[in-house]
């Protein structure tokens, strides 16, 4: 008997680690599957997606440009996806109709809550970014109810389209929108979902944001510590993550959301660490 097929659709795909993040999974947990990269051409996502259902498919990871792409594609979508604005999980249900979930604002929750030990609830965070990525995750922070976010953006009209958005559930949350240099109180948390580091470059925010508890979180990885990080390190910040872990978490609850079962993600995160 042939294994469930799974598989990550972006473009470029090569570099991307959920094969093997999946394949340990998947060997962690016992279940039969195979988990592979397609690189979807960028003129024709739907037409990849579509035909890897029609060979039997039973479930897609979606990453970078498709995400928005996917998350129009679906017949319907988890509330945390339609909040989202973009999926990066996709299954069929029982009458074949596309499913999109969002796993990532999750991930980044878990890994901050789980793995860390850094509870958001009553805390202030101080969000840098209002892309696709920080609108991803929002909703999930949210439900976290912490006593504020501020969302600061080189394109200040961005975070204040994300307030508006994010209102309706923000509950007792206070949800403000500014530029990078106006925050200059140190805050609990400072998530980093702008994608400068990609360029080497920095959001130029005030090294006040960062106090002496303040804990510093890029959602962005690399082998070496990410750009932002180690700015944070030279303004004294002590506790300073990664986005490794919430990688590993956002697989976690994909394959949970697919086979029913959630795998321990504490040694994976360990085996990509030491790659
Ligand atoms: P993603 O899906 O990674 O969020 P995106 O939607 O293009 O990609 O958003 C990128 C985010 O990083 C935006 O908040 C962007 O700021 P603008 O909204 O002003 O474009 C931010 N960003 C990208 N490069 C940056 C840089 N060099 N300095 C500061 N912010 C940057």
């Amino acid at each position: 008997m042939n294994n469930d097929l799974y598989a990550v659709v972006g473009n470029p795909i090569s570099h991307s680690k959920s094969p093997r993040i999946h394949s340990l999974f998947a060997s962690q947990t016992g279940e039969q599957l195979e988990y592979t990269a397609i690189q979807a051409p960028e003129n024709d996502f739907a037409g990849t997606v579509t035909g890897f259902f029609q060979r039997g498919g039973k479930g897609l990871n979606v990453t970078v440009p498709f995400k928005e792409q996917a998350w129009k594609l679906a017949d319907r979508r988890t509330e945390r996806a339609q909040l989202a604005g973009a999926a990066n999980t996709l299954y069929q249900d029982s009458e074949g109709l596309l499913i999109a979930d969002n796993t990532d604002g999750k991930g980044l929750v878990t890994d901050l809550t789980a793995n860390h030990g850094i509870g958001l609830t009553g805390r202030r965070i101080l969000v840098l970014g209002a892309g696709g990525a920080v609108r991803g995750v929002l909703g999930p922070v949210l439900a976290e109810k912490p006593a504020a976010i501020v969302i600061a953006n080189r394109t200040v009209a961005k975070a204040e389209a994300l307030v508006t958005l994010f209102e309706p559930v923000a509950g007792q949350t206070r949800l403000e929108a500014c530029g990078f240099e106006q925050p200059t109180e140190p805050f609990d948390l400072i998530i980093n979902g702008t994608s400068a580091s990609l360029q080497h470059d920095l959001p130029p925010v005030s090294a006040n944001v960062i106090g002496a508890d303040t804990v510093i979180y890029d959602m962005m990885y690399s082998l070496q510590t990410t750009t932002f990080n180690q700015w944070a390190l030279d303004q004294g910040a002590t506790r300073v993550f990664d986005g490794l872990g919430m990688l590993v978490e956002q697989a976690a609850e994909s394959f949970r959301l697919w086979r029913g079962i959630r795998p321990e993600t504490r040694p994976v995160i360990d085996e990509l660490r030491n790659d």
